[in-house]
């Protein structure tokens, strides 16, 4: 954790117009600076960047946001990683928060293993590139393979030789621990107490994570010798978690966000021969079928994938399997097969990136057809295998968690097979509901803490993502019960607090307060809000309102400053709200210039600012006059219930009060008419 002092210094430092300036060029416009909105191909400059408000919008794709969100979405960074650039871009020392023990232990630990496997890349690439040792045959192992010399920099790769001083005695010359270097996976403490090398006579694969950290080795072997395994990899460490991890994924996620498609390999060596004919948006799951841990970190930036199988692979059928997890996660699956022969590799240094896209364009499946013709394939009508394999589509299809997309395919493998749909839908439903229940039942075990969670990941996944039993179910847990009717109108109100709250508000003297103010006293837009909705004794129903609200008015700040620089400091203080609720709602609340509810009285040619007079009254009272009919419906029914009882007395009081409530209503009907 950053503390939040230092926090506030980078925010303090970071202008936006500079930050995004870095990746756009941008014309100033006024108090504002118009650019190329870079999260979608734009034509016309469509960003928008206000530096007073210190926030982004691009009118065409509706992204918006802070220096730092732009950041996280342009760079693909967590926030603390956002913040971590900024302070480097603006020169501020990070101070790191307080932690428990356990926490600092913990993060040593990850953070040692980290410097200890990056000192380990830097020593293996520096034998790959060495010219005065014999190991050159490393690099002429990489040339032959066809890498240039820009790929083989690019994706750092090494050489870890053999015989000769060992990694483990030259690293502990240089100082790192042994307990470190054995518990990184690259060295060995052998019975005797000896050190030895996990890798030697193999080129090295580093292994980055999301953020470019290197977190493990693939170490290849040189020759064919089938007698050795072809590979071997560092093992699981704090770092480096294998259901979580995918070869290429740092270098391929900008690509994967901009072509909102991911293309799935098998191998280190497919990963990098694609790269190096420019396309980029390809991961691999290093040999393995994909697990939901690897979904998760290809959903943060595409739900689509394309998954590349080898002309010949005999493994196609094996990972079969694994893709219906995958539609499972809501992805959508498609398949590509190669030539025979092929594989992405050789496939890769054979053709143009032009051929590669349009070879993949032109041959790709949707993954049921795929499989369909696959197995088809194989039975030779044979009528019982041929019941198996109905069966089987059917199961994959039922996996698909959106019913529209579902149905599609349903209509699909119904015409195929020459059945009834209504038979598909019938089975899909029973399939459904089995695993729905299997679901409860397992989500059941995992809240009464039977079973224990996953190891916790060094780079956190983001919230939505976080990889347990209770999170595969398709189905999400029921959200907590709010009442929407008056949302619009919470939501409404915030808007003003959160954009104008400390603008003064210039209006009819009548309107405040119920023309209970002295005429002289002009109040905050924030002031008013308050007190109009205190009178009523009113209180957001919406949980995340509510507590921006609380905060609002309870947050430390100094008095008295010019307007729009205390906005600007409110903005700051929610958009980088360590409760995740309050400053993902501050941006969409934030960014939609138009409140619904007064939509349609906005006069479009005056800046908002001279429009509060008006509007924030209006959306004051429009929200208390919900309030009040939703209380009429209630005392209306009440009334019924007291008069169908016979309880004569309480139902004359239940009408008065429907009485006194509809008085109210018209008075402030009135109100907001004559605004
Ligand atoms: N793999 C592994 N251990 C092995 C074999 C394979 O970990 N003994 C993993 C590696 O991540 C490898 C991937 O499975 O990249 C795919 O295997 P393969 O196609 O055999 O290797 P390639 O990377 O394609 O290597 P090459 O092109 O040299 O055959
Ligand atoms: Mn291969």
């Amino acid at each position: 954790m950053i503390d939040r002092a230092t926090v506030d210094r980078i925010l303090d430092a970071t202008r936006i117009e500079e930050v995004i300036g870095d990746f756009v060029s941008l014309k100033r416009r006024g108090a504002n600076y118009l650019g190329l909105c870079p999260f979608h191909q734009d034509k016309n400059p469509s960003l928008s960047v206000s530096s007073t408000k210190q926030i982004f919008k691009c009118f065409a794709c509706g992204k918006a946001g802070t220096a730092v969100s732009f950041i996280m979405e342009h760079e693909k960074l967590s926030y603390p990683e956002a913040l971590k650039y900024l302070a480097k871009k603006y020169g501020i020392e990070v101070v790191e928060k307080e932690q428990t023990p356990e926490e600092i232990a913990a993060r040593l630990k990850g953070e040692s293993l980290l410097i200890v496997n990056e000192y380990a890349q830097k020593y293996y690439q520096q034998l790959l590139w060495d010219p005065a040792r014999t190991h050159l045959v490393g690099l002429s192992y990489f040339k032959e393979r066809k890498f240039t010399d820009e790929t083989i920099r690019k994706f750092g790769l090494g050489f870890a030789p053999a015989g000769g001083k060992s990694f483990a005695a030259t690293a502990k010359e240089e100082g790192y621990k042994e307990e470190y270097l054995v518990d990184s996976g690259l060295v060995i403490r052998r019975d005797d107490g000896s050190l030895s090398d996990r890798f030697y006579d193999r080129v090295m694969f580093p292994i980055h994570s999301l953020s470019g950290r290197v977190i493990a080795f693939g170490g290849r072997i040189l020759t064919s010798d089938k007698s050795k395994a072809k590979y071997i990899n560092s093992p699981e460490t704090e770092v480096y978690v294998k259901n979580r991890s995918l070869y290429g994924i740092y270098f391929a996620k900008t690509a994967i966000a901009n072509k909102d498609c991911c293309l799935l390999v098998e191998g280190y060596t497919d990963v990098i021969s694609m790269h190096q004919a420019g396309i980029e948006n390809v991961v691999a799951s290093s040999g393995t079928s994909l697990t939901v841990g690897q979904i998760s970190l290809i959903k943060r930036f595409t739900d689509k994938i394309i998954v590349i199988y080898d002309g010949d692979a005999a493994g196609i059928k094996a990972s079969i399997r694994g893709i219906d997890m995958i539609l499972q996660q809501g992805m959508k699956v498609e398949v590509v097969l190669l030539p025979p022969e092929d594989d992405p590799d050789s496939f890769a240094k054979a053709h143009s990136r032009e051929e590669i896209e349009e070879f993949i364009a032109s041959n790709k499946c949707d993954f049921i057809t795929f499989k369909t013709n696959l197995l088809l394939e194989e039975i030779d009508n044979n009528p019982i295998r041929k019941a198996q394999l109905i069966n089987d589509i059917i199961e994959s299809v039922s996996m698909i968690p959106d019913q529209i997309e579902r149905n599609v395919y349903v209509g699909q493998v119904a015409s195929r097979f020459d059945i009834k749909e209504d038979a598909v839908f019938q089975k899909i439903r029973q399939l459904r509901s089995r695993r729905n229940s299997q679901e409860q039942a397992r989500n059941r075990v995992m809240q009464s803490g039977l079973s224990t969670p996953p190891p916790g990941d060094y780079e956190p996944l983001p919230a939505g993502f976080e990889e347990n039993a209770a999170s595969v179910s398709t189905e999400s847990a029921p959200k907590p019960l709010t009442d929407a009717y008056l949302a619009v109108n919470e939501k409404e109100i915030v808007y003003y607090l959160l954009k104008f709250g400390e603008y003064p508000l210039h209006t009819d003297d009548s309107l405040l307060y119920g023309g209970k103010a002295k005429p002289a006293e002009v109040p905050t837009v924030a002031e008013y809000i308050r007190r109009s909705l205190e009178e009523d004794d009113l209180q957001f129903e919406n949980p995340v309102y509510r507590k921006i609200y609380d905060e609002y008015f309870s947050r430390p700040h100094e008095e008295a400053e010019d307007c729009e620089v205390a906005q600007g400091k409110i903005i700051r203080f929610f958009s980088t709200h360590p409760d995740q609720d309050i400053s993902a709602t501050m941006m969409d609340v934030i960014c939609d210039n138009y409140p619904i509810t007064v939509k349609v009285y906005r006069d479009s040619l005056t800046p908002e600012e001279q429009m509060l007079g008006k509007n924030v009254p209006r959306a004051v009272i429009a929200y208390r006059i919900k309030v009040i009919d939703r209380l009429c419906a209630a005392t209306v029914k009440e009334v019924d219930a007291a008069f169908k009882s016979g309880d004569g007395e309480s139902c004359k009081e239940k009408m008065r009060l429907l009485a006194a409530l509809n008085t109210v209503k018209n008075s402030l009907t009135k109100e907001l008419n004559r605004l």
